[in-house]
Order: structure tokens, then C-alpha cells, then sequence
């Protein structure tokens, strides 16, 4: 892979990486039907899960991923082989160890197989009351506390970068990228955090 260049590899990291912000914002804004009762919740995903459309968002989803991962560790293991030859070598920001940020991507990798896995199971088509089951469970709950966590910061992190790399990174920006990461979370967290108080 030492054909492509490294401004190559980080537009296909970026373009794989977009893929799934778009998904994600897409998906919150779906699941912000929940608020509005079963028959709204669950009219959605009876249409989604029965058109092509499904198979093929899924399909983008999962070559998108496992290309961005790859990517990702290509560029770690080439960053770590320049290592010593210092004018090869990127330095990251002191401010995010790369063990810290390597755990967060890894937990947020898992997550998502978790999600998708569990997804896949639920059986019958009551998604509205399969969601209840789902967060009544506490351990449920942790886990998907801990998932919208990494995803967080690690959306704040590529966001941030992809400013960078657009040589746009004054406070103003910054602040666009923190409220547009909060209410990707606060919109995700909203489901179980109303059926705990609910
Ligand atoms: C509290 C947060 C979340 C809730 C309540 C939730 C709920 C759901 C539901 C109801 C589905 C549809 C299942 C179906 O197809 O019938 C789904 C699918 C999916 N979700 Fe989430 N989700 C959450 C967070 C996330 C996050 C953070 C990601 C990715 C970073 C994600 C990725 C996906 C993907 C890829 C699918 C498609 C898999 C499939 O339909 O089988 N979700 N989610």
C-alpha cells in the first residue's frame, strides 16, 4: 500500500469517515421518532427494514468502516516504522496520548459490532417495545452510556481534524464542532434517558 500517498490515505480515512457521520446523523434524527409514540417508531423501521435501501446503507456502512479502520492502523504502523527517523515521523497533539486514543477508537469499534449484532437478533417487529426491554436493563444502560462517550470523542476529535486539514481551525469553528457533536449525543441519549424517567 506504500503506492498511495499519505494526503491519499487520510482523504479515503476522511470520505469513510463521513459516510458514517452521515449515517449517524441520520440515524439520531430516526430515533428521535421514539418521543413520538410506537406507531410513529415503529412505521419507520417497517419501511426501512423492507426496502433495498436497507441492505445497501448496511453493506456501505460495514466497507466503509473496515476501510477506515484499516486506514487508520495502516497510518499508525507506518507512523510507528518512521519512528526514530523523526523528520518522517507526525507528532500528535501531547494533549491525547495515542494509547488513550487507539482505547477510545477500539471501544467505539466494539460498540458498534455490539449494536449491529444486537440489532440483528431482535426478533418480531416491535421496535418501540423492543427498545423498552433493552433499557430497562442497567448493564444495557452502561454499555450504551459508555458507546455515546467514546462517540463523542472521537467525533470531536475527527471533526476537529478535518477542520485542520481544511486550514480552518479558529474558536468559532471549534464551538460549531462541540455543540454539533452535543447534539449528536444529547439526540442519541435521549431514548434511554426517557424510558428510565419515563
Ligand atoms: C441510544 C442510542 C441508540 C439507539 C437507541 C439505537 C437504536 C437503533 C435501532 C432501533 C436500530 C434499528 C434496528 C432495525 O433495523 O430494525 C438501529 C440500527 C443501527 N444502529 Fe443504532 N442506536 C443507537 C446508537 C447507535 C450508534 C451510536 C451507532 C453508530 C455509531 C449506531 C449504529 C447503528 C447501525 C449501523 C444500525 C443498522 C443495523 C441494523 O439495522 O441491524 N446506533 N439502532
Amino acid at each position: 500500500m506504500s503506492f498511495i500517498s499519505t494526503t491519499a490515505r487520510k482523504k479515503m480515512l476522511t470520505i469513510a469517515g463521513l459516510i458514517w457521520f452521515g449515517y449517524i446523523v441520520a440515524h439520531m434524527l430516526s430515533l428521535l421518532n421514539f418521543h413520538f409514540g410506537a406507531t410513529a417508531f415503529n412505521g419507520f423501521y417497517d419501511w426501512f427494514n423492507n426496502s433495498p435501501v436497507y441492505w445497501l446503507v448496511l453493506l456501505t456502512l460495514i466497507v466503509a468502516l473496515s476501510f477506515h479502520v484499516f486506514i487508520a492502523v495502516l497510518r499508525q504502523l507506518n507512523n510507528n516504522t518512521a519512528l526514530g527517523v523523526s523528520k518522517y515521523r507526525r507528532h500528535y497533539p501531547k494533549a491525547i496520548p495515542r494509547f488513550i486514543a487507539w482505547s477510545g477508537a477500539s471501544m467505539l469499534l466494539a460498540f458498534i459490532i455490539f449494536h449491529v449484532v444486537q440489532m440483528q437478533l431482535l426478533e418480531g417487529s416491535d421496535r418501540h417495545q423492543q427498545m423498552l426491554d433493552i433499557f430497562s436493563q442497567p448493564s444495557m444502560l452502561i454499555v450504551y452510556a459508555l458507546g455515546l462517550m467514546v462517540l463523542g470523542a472521537h467525533l470531536h476529535h475527527a471533526l476537529s481534524n478535518a477542520l485542520q486539514t481544511l486550514g480552518v481551525s479558529n474558536k468559532t469553528y471549534h464551538l460549531l464542532v462541540v455543540l454539533i457533536v452535543l447534539l449528536i449525543v444529547v439526540g442519541l441519549i435521549s431514548i434511554p434517558v426517557s424510558i428510565v424517567y419515563a
